[in-house]
């Protein structure tokens, strides 16, 4: 890999050697490994029939690729789906096998129009992921008569002692349960009524966090299109989860990042009371032309969840999981500046090759932006507009856009808090930007194509803005 050959190849994010990536699947957790599982088309750089290619990693940072895991069969290909460690062997299929519950898509049945090309099924390994056998049983969920009845995320409900399926049912989430993950049955609805619907559901993900000592449900629903600032997009709600059925806390959805590329994102199973998240880097209104060659797609940096009050309504936070922080290299630090028009924080940081990570703390902030270019006078600019108190990030000028007509754009997100003090944190790899602000309250990923690395950073303000702390980190992988 070289920055010659593969100029927009990140350092620490996950990307396939080589073909087309979409969504995390079966994303687990197991003896010391994390597991990554991925839709994937062996065959070509664009989207086709779909596998489930596999990684592995100790720290989700550093990962190897591993021989594909799923291949398609005579019921179809491998779409979307989750994995769950079956420690008490209710599947039969040995002590702590490793499941993978997927979405069978029939082409064939597809171009019947009977709208049941889409099923769900079980895989099993008992090596760790290494070998697959798929059930014999499948489909283990048939299809009802619905188009879109795909990517079910199942997990362990303690309190009922079954497992719940949250399965994408075109317009709603259809909750089922099972004793042994082979046989389902329908529970409840949910969202028909509720929730962003300018696109088909896709790709939800259901799980429990504490908060304040109590256990709060949330649901996660990808949706394309219909995102807050154009194509796929992850609304969420919280609530309250019985096992049967979810009662949302709000009618009304929030959202997980109001970037353009986290799509599909859903948790690792098996991490105990720790909820990661990662998603998919890109966005169905251009993932297929992007401009790079030997590979498309790349995922999120894993993200710790976790549940913050503000005002009396629950909201969903993310930060960059710790085991990021042996990657950083310090290179500035300094308490208490004024910016008065502009500070260049690039004689710090030279050489500066698009890959840092970068921590700013206002107090009373008024707009601000922060200018990230490069020697071809490409930038991509962060800002704060105070009057609309909201964030954004503008990659009009960012460099390759031109493979689609809604890539050059402006994405603005609204800050939830009220309060004057502002804390951004920017993680920058190579072609992607993810904005964490107010400590993972706001967050915006965005992918961009600049010629060559991100080698300046200009803090600009037209009004005085006091930074109480500020401190720059180059990300080196090795
Ligand atoms: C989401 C999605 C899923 C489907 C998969 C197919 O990006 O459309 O709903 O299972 O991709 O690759």
């Amino acid at each position: 890999k070289s920055a010659d050959t593969e100029p927009y190849r990140p350092e620490y994010h996950f990307t396939p050697k080589a073909h087309w990536m979409n969504d995390p699947n079966g994303m687990v957790y197991l003896n010391g490994k994390y597991h990554l599982f991925f839709q994937y088309n062996p065959d070509s750089t664009i989207w086709g029939p779909m596998h489930w290619a596999h990684a592995t990693s100790k720290d989700m940072i550093h990962w190897e690729e591993q021989p594909i895991a799923l291949y398609p069969d005579s019921l179809g290909t491998i779409f979307s789906g989750s994995a769950v460690i079956d420690k008490d062997n209710t599947a039969g299929f040995g002590k702590n096998a490793m499941v993978a519950i997927f979405t069978h898509h029939n082409k064939k049945i597809e171009d019947q129009k009977t709208g049941l090309h889409q099923y769900q099924s079980l895989a099993y390994s008992l090596d760790e992921g290494k070998t697959w056998t798929k059930y014999k049983g499948n489909p283990v969920l048939p299809n009802p008569g619905i188009w879109d009845f795909r990517d079910p995320k199942v997990m362990w409900h303690a309190a009922t002692g079954k497992w719940i399926m949250t399965l994408a049912t075109k317009d709603r989430i259809t909750f089922y349960s099972s004793p042994n993950l082979k046989k389902w049955t329908k529970e409840s609805e949910f969202g028909e009524k509720l929730g962003a619907h300018g696109g088909v559901w896709e790709c939800p993900d259901l799980f429990p966090l504490e908060f304040n000592g109590k256990t709060h449900w949330v649901l996660l629903v990808s949706i394309n299109p219909g995102g807050p600032n154009g194509g796929s997009a992850t609304q969420y709600f919280t609530g309250n989860f019985d096992g049967k059925t979810f009662k949302p806390d709000a009618e009304k959805q929030k959202w997980m990042d109001y970037g353009t590329d986290n799509y599909a994102g859903v948790t690792f199973s098996n991490t105990g009371t720790r909820k990661i998240l990662m998603g998919w880097m890109n966005n169905w209104n251009y993932a297929n032309v992007v401009p790079t060659k030997a590979w498309r797609g790349a995922m999120t940096i894993p993200r710790e969840l976790s549940l913050e009050n503000v005002g009396d309504e629950l909201y969903l936070r993310s930060v960059p999981v710790k085991e990021i922080l042996p990657l950083l290299k310090p290179v500035y630090k300094k308490g208490m500046v004024t910016i008065d028009q502009e500070i260049d924080l690039s004689a710090y940081a030279r050489p500066l090759d698009g890959k840092f990570k970068l921590d700013i703390s206002l107090e009373n902030a008024s707009d601000f932006n922060v200018v990230l270019s490069n020697v071809s006078g490409q930038k991509l600019i962060i800002g704060y507009d105070k009057k609309n108190n909201s964030y954004f990030i503008d990659r009009t000028l960012s460099g390759e856009t031109s493979f689609e007509k809604g890539f050059a754009k402006k994405h603005i997100a609204p800050r939830l808090l009220a309060n004057k003090e502002i804390h951004i944190s920017l993680i920058l790899d190579v072609a992607s930007i993810e904005l964490f602000a107010d400590n993972g309250l706001t967050v915006m990923t965005d992918i961009f194509f600049p010629d060559s690395a991100i080698n300046t950073i200009k803090i600009q303000s037209k009004a005085v803005n006091k930074l109480t702390s500020l401190s720059l980190s180059k990300i080196d992988k090795k």
